[in-house]
């Protein structure tokens, strides 16, 4: 683990804490990650953590939620009431770390990676549907016309695809902005499920 890694967690942690502070509503409850694909290899399998080298982390498929804390996550809602933080729990060294969901992407893809971290997404939920949202969409430029940065947008879609994820090949959790270029990807929807209690 490399101190700089250590140090983004520790500012994540600490920022995640007073907004959790300040909106219990939405921070506190953990929930599932189960996946809708008109793809039978993909639809109803949940999400889970898979190690994808030295204390990194992205999303691989399951058909049940076990390790039930890799398939565990939580959100933290910023300012907006909608939009906030795909968290997730990373055992280090026999403690809990939080780690936001960050998109990462190599030039020679055009599907981001969810999730090796440090970094932040900025997720919202559709009906307990996953989204990305962000400031800028630049579909709708004009050119010396500045966007209104008070509004975030849905922005493309997430897939399961087969590429490397760290140090490993795995299927896993992508989002592309347009149509992925790697033809393993899968149309998939992202809910959030509530434990029973
Ligand atoms: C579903 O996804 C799997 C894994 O990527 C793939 O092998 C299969 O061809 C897909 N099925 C359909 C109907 O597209």
């Amino acid at each position: 683990m490399k101190p700089s890694y250590t140090a983004g967690l520790v500012a994540a942690l600490l920022g995640t804490t007073n907004v959790v502070a300040q909106r219990p509503v939405d921070a506190l409850t953990p929930f599932f990650l189960q996946l809708r694909s008109s793809n039978t290899t993909f639809n109803n399998r949940y999400l889970f953590a898979c190690n994808t080298g030295a204390a990194t982390e992205t999303l691989c498929h399951g058909n049940k939620l076990s390790p039930r804390s890799a398939a565990t996550f939580t959100w933290a809602s910023t300012y907006a009431p909608n939009t906030g933080v795909l968290i997730r729990n990373m055992e280090l060294g026999g403690r809990s770390v939080p780690a936001p969901m960050a998109l990462v992407f190599n030039p020679g893809t055009n599907v981001a990676l969810s999730w090796p971290p440090p970094g932040l997404s900025t997720i919202g939920w559709d009906n307990n549907v996953m989204y990305l949202a962000t400031y800028p969409d630049d579909r709708h430029y004009q050119d010396g016309v500045v966007p209104d940065l008070n509004v975030k947008h849905r922005s493309g879609s997430f897939y399961m695809c087969w590429m490397l994820a760290g140090n490993y090949y795995y299927t896993v959790l992508a989002w592309a902005s347009t149509t992925p270029q790697n033809p393993t990807c899968q149309s998939v929807h992202v809910s959030r499920v509530y434990p029973a209690v």
